[in-house]
């Protein structure tokens, strides 16, 4: 490690004095009324953070900054190759939307406490619906544009919405992705019905409204300027919910999120300058969306927090034009700090591998890459960071910590972080690696990674409404700490190697997703007996999913026809993001003799890694078929232990 960093005394003092630390921290907030304490055990489920303090993260968010005369600095630059267009909002500008906006949502009857669904494209209108939730102590839960309808359905269902916004059209490179039919699908299956849906009218797509529940949201925009409709920044706990994001869990019911206030602040507030380096004024790009918890953090929260600029890019990394888009951008807004996914540099690598299209655009502005969302590669990192000439920043974190876990905190000092760890904890974060029994293991030696009790503030207090399903997911398996389900090591130097998901998430093109939920869906098939999803390696998307299946007998329909109607049921019940393509069918599945199926041993089989044939096979030719059925769709590269 860098002699120069001051991570070591700061982590250091977070964990020997996180009252006087973060309460220190929390200074860089604005209270209505300050918290007496940063930490109370014996609240919620393993204690609260910041107590009896009294905010608002709109506030803090906008009207503080144009107060202290940030008004005509840029608080968004909406950046939109798909539509082709571009704008730039003021802090001022912003304050007038939100405040409008979280006027109009007053109208409609929503009050603190009460549910929000934002199901909206990145485009700046999703920010303002973000942030005037935030004003006015709603909580807003925001369902990403690429999932199905059942899937919003769900999410509807948990979070009981009273209001729903939404647009007419998100926008893909290759088609329209019209959201007004997909919600009204998604409100015919759900059973809770919220009271008005008010739809941003997109000039690509325009949506049918259904009279008496569908309002104009432009039309009433324009209502409510007229008439000075606004609502200030309602003071609420520090300890309420400010969002629910739903995530994947193990089975096909996705996990509820929450996320609360004043500690979520702080975490953000600290981590801009701590870890990210990243100063009030200058420009912070997260190219992510705003359906994941990078986009709510990165996108929105943090930079705005800041004062800083954000850049809200509806784009791809490739093809909108070409791979060279991520450098324009750095160049048009002086782009500081970058955070994006290792799947985005892949395919910009593959696109460009020589970096040419970089030569054409001035990246003086860039200070650092920092990546997140799912396993960097070596080879990516590297080639980034030769081309680049700026440091890589791996770091690790997940839906339910909101920020990261572990990093290299150049705002700090950078430390010198081996190619292929996530860095160190974050302040706050104890990290511990456990055998199965839960006792810490050895340096280098893998194991589950686990974070010690209490999660720092920022992290989930609980899921929404499910006290029990939290207790029993995340702090059952371990006491005394919450399980990341993330196996990894830790070297001697307290250096983070994440290396793989304990439980059946897979990592899509950092997206993640339940292979359990998959399986759900499969099984639902008319002619399915039984099936296996595994997540298998893919050069691009990091892990694509592949279903195995073995149809009831009697059927007598063609196995290609099946897997077609498999592959359009995965789409239509979960969406295209979960990229599901590739469904075999099989004879039978391997098992154990107890009827476990073997999906750590197909998975390895698919990915050419030694594999080694489990003692308690039922029937060892099962893993060969597997082998063959994998290589006939040119997928294994091996077939034998
Ligand atoms: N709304 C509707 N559909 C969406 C969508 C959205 N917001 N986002 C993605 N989709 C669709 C895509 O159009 C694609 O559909 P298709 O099957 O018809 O082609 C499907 O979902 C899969 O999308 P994706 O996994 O994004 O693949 P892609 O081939 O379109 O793009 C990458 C590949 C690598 C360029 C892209 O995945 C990427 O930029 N990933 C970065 C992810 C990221 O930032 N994650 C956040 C963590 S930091
Ligand atoms: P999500 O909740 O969508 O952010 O996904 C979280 C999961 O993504 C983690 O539990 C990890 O499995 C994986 N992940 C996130 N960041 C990294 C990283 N830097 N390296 C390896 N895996 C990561």
């Amino acid at each position: 490690m860098t002699a120069e960093s001051r991570y070591p005394a700061i982590h250091a003092r977070s964990i020997r004095d996180p009252e006087g630390f973060w309460l220190e921290a929390a200074r860089a907030i604005d209270w209505f009324e300050p918290p007496a304490r940063a930490f109370d055990p014996a609240l919620g489920v393993y204690g609260r953070w910041f107590p009896g303090g009294v905010t608002n993260v709109c506030h803090n968010a906008v009207d503080r900054h144009v107060a202290a005369g940030r008004g005509p600095q840029p608080a968004i630059y909406y950046d939109s190759p798909v539509a082709g267009a571009k704008r730039t909002v003021t802090y001022a500008e912003l304050q007038t939307e939100v405040a409008t906006l979280a006027g109009m949502l007053r109208s409609l009857g929503v009050e603190k406490g009460d549910r929000v669904v934002i199901y909206m494209p990145m485009i700046p209108e999703a920010v303002f619906a973000m942030l005037a939730c935030a004003r006015i102590g709603a909580i807003h839960s925001v369902v990403f544009g690429g999932f199905a309808a059942a899937e919003l359905a769900s999410r509807i269902d948990d979070a009981e919405p009273k209001v729903v916004l939404s647009a007419s059209c998100g926008i893909e490179p290759s088609r329209i992705v019209q959201y007004k039919p997909l919600l009204d699908l998604a409100l015919t299956m759900a059973k809770h019905k919220p009271q008005t849906c008010l739809i941003f009218q997109r000039p690509q797509a325009e949506a049918k409204l259904v009279p008496g529940r569908d309002i104009d949201w432009g039309r009433a925009r324009e209502e409510a300027l007229a008439t000075g409709t606004v609502a200030d920044c309602t003071p609420v706990e520090d300890t309420d919910p400010l969002y629910i994001l739903y995530t994947s869990g193990t089975t096909g019911k996705p996990k509820g999120v929450v996320r609360d206030t004043g500690g979520y602040m702080v975490a953000l507030r600290w981590s801009m300058e701590g870890l990210y380096g990243v100063e009030p004024g200058e420009v912070y790009w997260s190219a992510s969306d705003i359906g994941w918890v990078v986009g709510h953090s990165y996108i929105i929260y943090a930079p705005l927090l800041t004062g800083c600029t954000t850049v809200l890019y509806e784009g791809k990394p490739v093809g909108t034009p070409d791979a060279g888009a991520f450098w324009r951008v750095i160049e048009e807004y002086k782009v500081a700090a970058l955070f994006t996914a290792p799947t985005a540099l892949r395919a910009i690598k593959k696109e460009d591998p020589d970096g040419l299209l970089m030569q054409h655009y001035d990246r003086s502005s860039l200070r650092t890459l920092f990546l997140a969302g799912e396993r960097a590669d070596p080879d990516t990192v590297e080639w980034a960071k030769a081309r680049l000439g700026v440091p890589v920043v791996d770091h690790w974190w997940q839906t339910e910590t909101g920020w990261a876990i572990a990093g290299n905190p150049v705002g700090l000092g950078a430390l010198d972080i081996r190619v292929g760890s996530t860095g160190v904890p974050m302040p706050g974060y104890q990290v511990d690696i456990l055998d199965e029994a839960g006792h810490p293991v050895a340096a280098d030696r893998m194991g589950s990674i686990a974070i010690k009790l209490p999660l720092p503030h920022g992290c989930l207090p609980t899921l929404w409404r499910q006290d029990g399903r939290f207790r029993e997911s995340y702090l059952a398996e371990f006491p005394g700490y919450y399980k990341t389900a993330d196996a990894g090591f830790k070297d001697g130097e307290g250096q983070l190697f994440i290396m793989g998901r304990t439980d059946d998430i897979i990592n899509v093109a950092g997206h993640r997703l339940s292979t359990g939920g998959m399986e759900e869906v499969l099984a639902a098939h008319q002619d399915v007996a039984e099936c296996a999803v595994i997540g298998i390696h893919d050069e691009l998307k990091g892990e694509v999913p592949c279903g195995f299946l073995v149809l009831k007998a009697g059927v007598n329909r063609s196995p290609a026809q099946i897997e077609t109607e498999i592959v359009a049921l995965v789409r239509e019940r979960i969406g295209p993001v979960a990229a599901f393509r590739i469904a075999i069918t099989v004879n039978r599945l391997p098992k154990t003799r107890s009827g476990k199926i073997l999906r750590g041993t197909m998975k390895k089989i698919a990915d050419a890694e030694p594999w080694h044939m489990p003692a308690t096979i039922d029937d060892p030719a099962s893993l060969d078929e597997i082998a063959t059925a994998l290589s006939a769709r040119g997928l294994a590269k091996v077939s034998a232990a």
